[in-house]
Formats: structure tokens, C-alpha cells, sequence
């Protein structure tokens, strides 16, 4: 099985980017192989509209973007994998613009003529909610503000891969990142750790 990680963050060494790591490592323990895309060490142009990846070759599992850059890649990695780490931190009330970024340009993965704008498309790898998804949001704002402040990005995030039926199992916040106790992100660390075993075993469990 494969786990995926997406770091969102551009600090390598941040709370977002460790809180991933543990939760990777809660699914290695349970016999998965995980890997990370930072997507700061990778280059994604911005999408330029120009909606070719989805209008044409309704054959292909992953559509063609003209643009030239790390995304083509990245997509053979995103669709070869059994479940997710999606983590973000909410910059301005939102998810960051490099993770933003990021899920504009997995349009490819959709097929929709022309004649069909006005509709939602279906996924061109069809999954049936078989990969699941957990989901990390740090912030700066305690927990009490997660409403404000997390809900906005798990939205963001969790709609997209609605629609390319993947199930997302859990919404985490972890707010008050930057005057966090070391005590206290410990004991967030170890709820992480716990979320990759759960994201794995649900796997297994829902896959038989
Ligand atoms: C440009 C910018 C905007 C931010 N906006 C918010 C915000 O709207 N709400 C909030 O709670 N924290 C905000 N923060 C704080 C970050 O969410 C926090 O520093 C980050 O989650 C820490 O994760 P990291 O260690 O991976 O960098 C912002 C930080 C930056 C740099």
C-alpha cells in the first residue's frame, strides 16, 4: 500500500511539515510505504486556463497539460497511490497558495467536453471512495478559532477530492502552532502518529 504525503508548507522544518512526517510514520508502522512531496522543493507553474488537460482525450487516465514543468510527474504520483496526507497551513484564512496551486493543476485528472462547462465531471480513474485521506491544518490562531480558520481550507480541500472519489477520514487542527508548548506538540505528534494507523488500517478494512 502507498501513502502519499503533500506538504503545503514552504518551511521544510515547520509544525506542518512534522505533523505529515508523523502521521506517515503512524502508517509505516502499519506495514505501508509512504513518501512526501514538498511541493516548494517542486516546480508547478500556475495553470493558464486554457482547460486543454480536460476538454480533449477523454481516453487518457491523466489529460495533457501544455505546460512544461514537475506537474505531469507529480500526477503519476498522485494517482498511483492508495491513500493521502494532504497538510496546509492557513495563510490568510485559507489554504497556501503553494497548495493551492497545486490542486488547480490536477485538473488533468478530469474529463469534460466542452458542451458539458456547466456540469461537475466525473474522475477519469474512478475509485469509489476506496482511497482515503487525512487531512492537517496548522494555524497560527488557536483551536478555538478552527471554525474561522481550518474549516475554510479542509473545505477547499475535502471538495476536490469529493469529486475524485477519494474519502477523507479525518479533519485535523492544530492551532496555536507558533507558541506551542513542546509538551503540547508532542502530544499532537502522537495524535498524528495514531491518524496514519487509522488511515491505513481503514484502507485495509474497506478494501476487502
Ligand atoms: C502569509 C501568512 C499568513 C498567515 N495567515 C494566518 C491566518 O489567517 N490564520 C492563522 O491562524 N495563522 C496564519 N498564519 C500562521 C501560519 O498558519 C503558521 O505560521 C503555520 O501554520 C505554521 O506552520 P509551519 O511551521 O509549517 O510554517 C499565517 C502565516 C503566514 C506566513
Amino acid at each position: 500500500m502507498i501513502i502519499r504525503g503533500i506538504l503545503g508548507s514552504p518551511r521544510l522544518k515547520g509544525k506542518c511539515s512534522k505533523l505529515l512526517q508523523e502521521v506517515l510514520n503512524g502508517a509505516e508502522s502499519q506495514g505501508a510505504s509512504t513518501t512526501r512531496i514538498d511541493l516548494i522543493k517542486c516546480n508547478i507553474k500556475h495553470c493558464m486556463g486554457c482547460c486543454r488537460c480536460m476538454t480533449t482525450d477523454p481516453e487518457l487516465e491523466i489529460g495533457r497539460c501544455p505546460l512544461k514543468d514537475d506537474m505531469a510527474q507529480l500526477l503519476e504520483l498522485y494517482t498511483k497511490a492508495d491513500g493521502y496526507v494532504l497538510a496546509s497551513p492557513v495563510y490568510d484564512v485559507s489554504i497556501s497558495s503553494l497548495m493551492k496551486k497545486f490542486l488547480e493543476r490536477k485538473l488533468p485528472l478530469f474529463y469534460r467536453p466542452k458542451e458539458a462547462y456547466a456540469t461537475i465531471s466525473a474522475p477519469r480513474t474512478p475509485c469509489a471512495f476506496k482511497k482515503k485521506t487525512v487531512m492537517i491544518v496548522t494555524g497560527n490562531c488557536g483551536d478555538e478559532y478552527r471554525e474561522l480558520m481550518g474549516d475554510p481550507c479542509f473545505e477547499m480541500l475535502e471538495s476536490q477530492l469529493m469529486v475524485e472519489q477519494i474519502e477523507t477520514i479525518e479533519k485535523l487542527y492544530v492551532g496555536g502552532v507558533e507558541n506551542m508548548t513542546e509538551e503540547t506538540f508532542r502530544e499532537k505528534l502522537q495524535y498524528a502518529h495514531h491518524l496514519g494507523e487509522t488511515l491505513v488500517r481503514r484502507i485495509i478494512a474497506e478494501g476487502q
